[in-house]
């Protein structure tokens, strides 16, 4: 045992580590630790701090759940902030069997009589919760601190599988659902592929990238991330139910996503044996889980065992250790990708994990491989992050044999052999020969061609064709190939050529938002592309555009916004923009797609609380009248537009600076010109006073 002062001086590396751990993990979906890792962590601290109850303060990670809250991330955008009716806890949890007997003897000494166990699988997602009235989605409200959530309703109503009304009878009139949001496997690997494709950093698992798409801020585009919610929690008062499982299957019947895969246990026998049973099943399931929860099901009980600060009594969870392989790393290779960055990638024996052969796993960058102190030839571990992408999460020192050597990270590009760079506060090494590295170039023309960019039929091969032949060098000039140049390539006929030649004269159509993210400017995925074309509308505006002005736009922040005024200052890709410009493809945003109004040209206007339309809606709306958006009040702000409920933290800063604050109604009455605010334009809006629907008619 630690003598109190050795154990002051453990608590606090333990606290620091456990509480950068969960920032990493519940803010920025990027986890340092496993759930292995964290929870021994955690156990150590809980020990000490037994041992020394005078040391435990409110703020020890022991004491409160992580927060997910989004204005703890640095630069975050808000979402509205709203408190959980009930408190939103999480379970204790265990690896060992012993603990989970632990907890059944405990629970059946506590309560005296016999009672029934609720097993089910551990879902490895997000946590939310839904609030439901007269049948109808209300409101849904990420975890958050436990006591307050976000407010990502609008997120969550393009969740497919998540109902927005309720069918059938009994229906309380409000209640709260509690589950969990996932991304199933399919979903996930698909969005890695794109972000691989664009060079945005992959999610390290489906539970990161779940957590990240829930809180994105386009609705829409949570739509296409194919998220999927289980739920798992039923609450409210008065509500008629004897038994948790009564009141899934009610829930089930209203139409909500419930798990089938449930069982009533009666003893410790048979909650191993449904423990036993999908440890080895779950490997076939679709979607990701951490282990099984188990849970006392007569509410009456539930209540009589109560709470701790952070967990029920009633219930708890068996988490499953991720499974690891031990296996001897061979080399390290270097790829380099479209935009110059250098990732280390191991190459392994060929392992058996998780029902896959491993021969490759990624090494991230330099600074995680001097963390690791891995040698070429040393035997480590490799695990599946969430189950799927393979990573090395440690060495086995014992078996580091002599003859293994220290790897060296690269001082030249694998490919051209320019020294590489690495920008401050960057994590990874970058060839800067932009222009001239054959890799960059390829991958900059495969991305320029590819599906979500403009669209041309053809592939790496003939990509690498026309580069080797020095036909094409940049995206422009793609678009002065002729048939005969085409026919001199191998393989090809005059009819693969006249398609090749089709597909290119096709994305001149091809809009601007999809032209500027074809452009593969560093950072700039798709949705930042289309949120820059419609907010500076022409190519000359955006290039024009200062750091600051390209911070007023919703989701970009200062490394985007650094990239874009980088990229624009570069006389090469300015000359390449002409060539294009002169090749017909589109560098501004389609007429009708401008503001149907002037009222609130030149203004910037940032909003808080609910509306009587979404927030997006209202976001369209200002855009619609020339108006801009931004998330945060500084000296530019012309106005806060306050819904119902504004955030008390914007309320304050707008009073203190000064910053006019504006209700729904009379912003309806400014964008139509009733309150004499603004626009001349008035046959193109409805009367004054209109509600948000009517005006959202319009367009
Ligand atoms: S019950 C009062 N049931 O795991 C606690 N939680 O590590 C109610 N989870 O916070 C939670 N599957 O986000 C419950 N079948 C399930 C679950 C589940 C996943 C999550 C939940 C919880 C976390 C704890």
């Amino acid at each position: 045992m630690l003598n109190k002062e050795e154990a002051i001086s453990r608590i606090q590396q333990l606290r620091r580590t456990l509480s950068e751990s969960n920032r990493l993990y519940y803010v920025e979906n990027a986890p340092i630790l496993s759930d292995f890792e964290f929870d021994t962590l955690m156990r150590e601290l809980s020990t000490l701090e037994k041992q020394y109850p005078d040391l435990v303060t409110p703020d020890s990670p022991t004491q409160h759940v992580g927060s997910d809250l989004s204005a703890s991330r640095p630069g975050g955008k808000e979402f509205a902030r709203f408190p959980h009716r009930y408190p939103m806890l999480s379970l204790g949890n265990t690896y060992d069997m012993a603990e989970v007997e632990a907890f059944v003897d405990r629970a059946a000494k506590s309560l005296g009589h016999s009672f029934t166990f609720s097993c089910e699988l551990k879902f490895d997602g997000t946590a939310i919760c839904l609030t439901y009235r007269k049948g109808v989605l209300y409101r849904a409200l990420t975890r958050g601190d436990g006591t307050f959530g976000d407010d990502v309703t609008e997120n969550v109503r393009h969740i497919g599988n998540i109902p927005q009304r309720l069918s059938g009878t009994g229906i309380p009139d409000e209640f709260e659902i509690r589950g969990e949001i996932y991304m199933p496997y399919k979903a996930f690997d698909r969005l890695n592929e794109e972000r691989e494709r664009d060079e945005d950093p992959p999610f390290a698992n489906p539970r990161n990238a779940a957590s990240g798409s829930l809180k994105l801020m386009d609705p829409r585009e949570v739509g296409h991330r194919g998220l999927e919610c289980t739920l798992y929690h039923v609450l409210g008062e008065g509500l008629p139910f004897e038994t948790h499982d009564q009141a899934l299957e009610a829930a089930k019947s209203w139409g909500l996503p419930v798990s089938d895969k449930r069982r009533i246990c009666r003893n410790i026998a048979e909650i191993e044996e449904y423990i036993g049973y999908w440890d080895t099943q779950r490997k076939f399931l679709p979607f990701a889980t951490d282990g099984i929860v188990i849970k006392v099901n007569e509410l009456p009980y539930q209540k009589e065992l109560g709470y701790t600060a952070k967990f029920p009594r009633w219930a708890v969870a068996y988490k499953f250790k991720a499974e690891q392989a031990l296996t001897k790393l061979l080399s390290i290779d270097y790829q380099v990708g479209r935009t110059g960055a250098v990732t280390p990638v191991a190459n392994l024996d060929p392992v058996q994990l998780s029902g896959t052969v491993v021969k490759r796993a990624s090494l991230h960058n330099s600074d995680q491989m001097q963390l690791l102190d891995i040698h070429i030839g040393d035997y480590v571990y490799v695990e599946k992050g969430g189950e799927i992408i393979p990573k090395i999460t440690g060495v086995e020192l014992s078996m580091r044999r002599d003859g293994v050597s220290v790897p060296r990270f690269p001082e030249v590009c694998p490919d051209c052999g320019t020294p590489l760079v690495r920008d401050e506060g960057e994590a990874k090494y970058f060839c800067p020969n932009t222009d001239g590295c054959p890799t960059q170039i390829k991958g900059k023309l495969l991305h320029f061609i590819s599906r979500k960019a403009m669209n041309v039929i053809a592939g790496d091969a003939t990509i690498d064709q026309l580069y080797s032949l020095n036909l094409v060098k940049d995206p422009a000039d793609l678009y002065s190939l002729t048939k005969d140049d085409l026919l001199r390539l191998e393989g090809w006929k005059d009819r693969s050529a006249q398609r090749f030649l089709d597909s290119l004269e096709a994305s001149r159509k091809t809009t601007f938002d999809h032209v500027l993210y074809a452009l593969g400017i560093r950072y700039v995925g798709e949705s930042t592309a289309k949120e820059l074309a419609v907010f500076f509308k022409d190519i000359d505006s955006l290039a024009a555009a200062s750091r600051e002005d390209l911070l007023q736009v919703e989701d970009v922040g200062e490394v985007i916004a650094d990239s874009v005024v980088a990229y624009f200052r570069d006389q090469r890709h300015l000359e390449m923009i002409a060539r294009l410009k002169q090749a017909g493809l589109r560098f501004e945003m389609e007429a009708g797609a401008g503001p149907v109004s002037d009222a609130l040209k030149g203004k910037t206007v940032v909003i808080s609380g609910n509306f009587s339309v979404s927030r997006e809606q209202i976001k369209q709306i200002i855009a619609l009248h020339g108006g801009k958006n931004s998330g945060s009040l500084s000296g530019r702000t012309s106005f806060l537009l306050a819904g119902e409920k504004p955030g008390p933290e914007k309320m304050k800063k707008a009073e203190a600076s000064g910053v006019p604050v504006i209700s729904e109604k009379e912003f309806m009455e400014m964008i139509s010109g009733g309150a004499g605010h603004g626009s001349e334009k008035e046959d193109s809006v409805p009367e004054s006073g209109v509600d948000g629907e009517r005006q959202l008619a319009l367009f």
